[in-house]
């Protein structure tokens, strides 16, 4: 049999799923929801972002957080950077992968980072190119790219031209992001066509929202587009305090399943993503749980009933 295709499905539960949430998490609590999805499988994960905390005050514990987080040698750890003060700060404590966040609007720059669009490029072009020459592994988000909820539709050309810039100063992937759950599977596919022909597949990556439960067709056309690096959170936790309407990341168990139906391979394992939402669960103070989640509880009562029958 053939070797099924590898898709890296990177968890941005801990940064873009926490982000959110009225309650602070503590940080001891963060550490057993990476050890619960390192144990799931998971080998990529959006842990932290070293950002303002009076900005983002679920964030603030990064520099504690980044240095205890479980199976180093196994996990490539990411966190995202809005600065050149976050690099820093990212730096002394030993991250090996930054994010940067290029929104592709004006205004919503101005929103998230208190930056123009213009000052945004150069930021973001100029920690890239620093993570380069420091030998961190870097990716550049390119965010709002189908649509800005202060600006509206987002061109394809003005995402090219962004990603271009990108890759252009040292990054080493770039992350289309459809942070408010605008984009649908027909924009999407015709979007990654283009950026795969132009710059391969195998630089780019996909990450999106469910606001309009579009997310896993949003994968599913990506996927066709030639991606093969994905977003994706525990239970679908998520949304954006500096984007109006965004709802969750398409969640990691539903995106999983899909994947491995589909003769991909994860290397995840569902039971293991099951343990792990009832952790996020538990720190967030609420049940969370993919679309996948009825079936999974039929399926545990179908199996429960059959073992009574013995
Ligand atoms: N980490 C921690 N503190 C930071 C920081 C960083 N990366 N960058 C700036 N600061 C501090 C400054 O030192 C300064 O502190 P002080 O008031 O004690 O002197 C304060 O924040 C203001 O600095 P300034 O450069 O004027 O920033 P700002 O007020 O214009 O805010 C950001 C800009 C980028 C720091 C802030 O908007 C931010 O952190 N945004 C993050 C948004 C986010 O996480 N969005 C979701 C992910 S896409
Ligand atoms: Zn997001």
């Amino acid at each position: 049999m053939p070797e099924r295709e590898f898709v890296s499905v990177n968890e941005v539960g801990l940064r873009d799923g926490l982000q959110n949430q009225s309650v602070q998490v503590p940080t001891d609590g963060k550490l057993r929801l990476a050890g619960a999805l390192a144990d799931a499988g998971i080998r990529s994960m959006e842990a932290t972002s070293f950002v303002s905390p009076r900005a983002v005050p679920q964030m603030a514990d990064a520099a504690e957080l980044y240095p205890a987080l479980p199976r180093p040698d196994e996990i490539e750890y990411s966190a995202l950077i809005p600065n050149m003060k976050g690099y820093e700060r990212a730096r002394e404590v030993g991250v090996r992968s930054v994010a940067v966040v290029l929104s592709a609007t004006d205004t919503m720059n101005r929103k998230n980072i208190n930056m123009s669009l213009e000052q945004t490029r150069r930021v973001c072009a100029e920690v890239v190119g620093r993570a380069r020459g420091d030998g961190i592994y870097s990716r550049a988000y390119v965010a709002v790219a189908f649509e800005c909820p202060f600006e509206g539709t987002v061109s394809g050309d003005r995402i090219g031209a962004l990603t271009e810039e990108m890759f252009a100063a040292g990054a080493d992937e770039v992350i289309v992001a459809d942070t408010i759950g605008a984009a649908n599977p027909s924009d999407v596919f015709q979007r990654f066509s283009d950026l795969a022909r132009r710059f391969g597949p195998s630089r780019l990556a996909a990450h999106f929202h469910d606001t309009r439960a579009l997310a896993l067709a949003n994968a599913w056309a990506a996927l066709h587009g030639g991606v093969r690096r994905f977003d994706s959170s525990i239970g679908g936790l998520g949304g954006c305090p500096f984007a109006p309407g965004a709802a969750g990341n398409v969640a990691t168990e539903d995106l999983v399943l899909m994947l491995e139906m589909c003769g991909f391979r994860t290397g995840i394992d569902i039971a293991g993503l099951r343990q792990a939402v009832e952790i996020a669960s538990e720190l967030v103070g609420y049940q969370l749980g993919g679309r996948i989640s009825p079936w999974l509880q039929s399926e545990d009562r179908r199996r429960s009933g059959r073992d009574g029958r013995g």
